[in-house]
């Protein structure tokens, strides 16, 4: 094989496109130091035990998107499906709980793998931006992750999306609601497809987020969660509705949402897409709150709360939604144009020069000055250098101010405090 191609399901990000996705992160990574967030980066690779012990053994994720595989040591060791895991593992490990009597909130992004089937917003290799608060109580906080999701949507100035909400009980109120969900789908066990009956005895939720089963009336007519939810769950949700109409925050209830990783407990919200370039991966952002996960993966008894962009998805949204094309920032303050035979003089003297923090562009290939303007132009250089001959003989270079357009000789000697200088004036 000579043509190499990318692994289906991963893409090459460069040009405008990895522009406007370092834009992204740069938009959310400023959010979450407004929100107070401090930052956390924790292997891709973990044990996979860590993903089965959170995500859940049954999970689609666990059971078929997972990428594990036995290391040269025989360890059992996964590609992180997700960021939670990892950064819960990493928070236990470093006993980072134990050393503050409040919560952390902590941010991180990176790449995440799932074997999925590719397509548009779903691929095998993409890229999470999440946030944690762990170590809350506090209804507020869940509050706090979702406006959180809003302002960063707000700033990005997208429209096209809603935000869906539930809350989906402790384990105890939500073992009820499974064991109600069974009594009840065992009735209807010949309209189901096979991978629902599978998941009948398994995890019956995810009949009623099936893309397929979900849409059937007797799966909408299934028991639903409200009925088992303690008071004070009950109360909790409703402050949380109440508040985000309070902050005239649109939403929807939606009571088959339950999402696709086991660790969830009581509130769980996703931002939704309705841009037909997302049509059957339409969410953006998602998460929820997890009362077990932290003391489940051996840490103490602690609660959390978080969400993650899928950044691929947010690309696409914010493509489709804004015109604006961000600027690329890599323009060089000085160019220089070689005009001699010896292109080492040109080298040594941009080596120089951005050695004193000046960032230069050189091109040796280059050698007629129509060429090196054209070049200088196209990079909006501040200031050209031309190295020709006769000056090059006196120790000197042609010095073009692009703002003012004058042209003076400077001795090679003085020219990192003339180019300071100059660059100054013209700012
Ligand atoms: P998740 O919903 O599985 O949650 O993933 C978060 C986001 O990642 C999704 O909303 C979606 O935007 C994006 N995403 C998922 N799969 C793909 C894919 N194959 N291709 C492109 N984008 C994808 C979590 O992972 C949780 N850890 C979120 C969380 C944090 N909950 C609490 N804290």
């Amino acid at each position: 094989m000579n043509n190499f191609q990318k692994p289906r399901g991963t893409i090459d990000y460069f040009g405008q496109e990895l522009t406007n996705l370092k834009f992204l992160e740069d938009t959310i990574k400023y959010i979450a130091h407004l929100y107070g967030y401090t930052e956390i980066r924790t292997p891709i690779f973990e044990h996979t035990e860590v993903f089965i012990r959170s995500v859940g053994q049954t999970s689609d994720i666990v059971t078929k998107e997972i990428y594990n595989f036995l290391d040269k040591g025989g360890r059992n060791i996964a590609l992180r499906p997700e960021g939670t895991a990892g950064v819960i593992r990493a928070v236990n490990e470093n006993k980072l709980l134990q050393k503050q009597n409040y919560p952390l909130r902590i941010y991180y992004y990176g790449p995440v793998f799932r074997y999925e089937r590719p397509q548009s917003g779903r691929a095998r290799q993409f890229h999470q931006f999440g946030f944690e608060i762990l170590n809350t109580k506090e209804m507020m906080d869940d509050l706090d992750v979702i406006l959180l999701s809003q302002t960063v949507l707000n700033i990005l100035k997208l429209k096209k999306y809603h935000l869906e909400i539930n809350c989906i009980g402790s384990i105890e109120s939500r073992n009820k609601w499974i064991e109600a969900l069974k009594i009840y789908f065992s009735d209807y066990k010949d309209q189901l497809s096979n991978d629902s009956l599978n998941r009948l005895n398994t995890n019956p939720l995810r009949i009623l987020d099936d893309k397929i089963d979900g849409a059937k009336d007797f799966v909408k007519n299934a028991p639903k969660i409200k009925t088992f939810l303690s008071k004070k769950e009950l109360q909790d949700f409703e402050i949380l509705q109440q508040s985000l109409k309070s902050l005239k925050i649109d939403f929807k209830v939606n009571e088959s949402l339950v999402r696709g990783l086991d660790y969830y407990t009581d509130t769980v919200f996703e931002f939704i897409s309705e841009l037909d370039e997302l049509k059957g991966q339409s969410t953006i952002c998602a998460g929820g709150r997890y009362n077990n996960l932290i003391h489940e993966l051996g840490g103490i008894e602690a609660q959390g709360v978080g969400f993650a962009f899928g950044l691929e998805r947010l690309l696409i949204q914010y493509q489709t939604e804004t015109s604006n094309n961000i600027i690329y920032d890599n323009n060089s303050e000085v160019c220089i144009i070689n005009l001699i035979e010896d292109t080492f003089v040109a080298e040594s003297i941009a080596y120089m020069l951005r050695g004193f923090n000046f960032s230069v562009y050189y091109e040796p290939s280059i050698k007629k000055i129509t060429q090196g303007f054209k070049l200088a132009e196209k990079r909006q250089a501040k200031v050209i250098l031309i190295i020709a001959q006769n000056e090059i003989n006196n120790n000197e270079v042609i010095l073009k101010n692009q703002i003012t357009m004058e042209q003076t000789k400077v001795n090679i000697n003085n020219l990192y405090k003339t180019l300071e200088k100059t660059l100054k004036n013209n700012d």
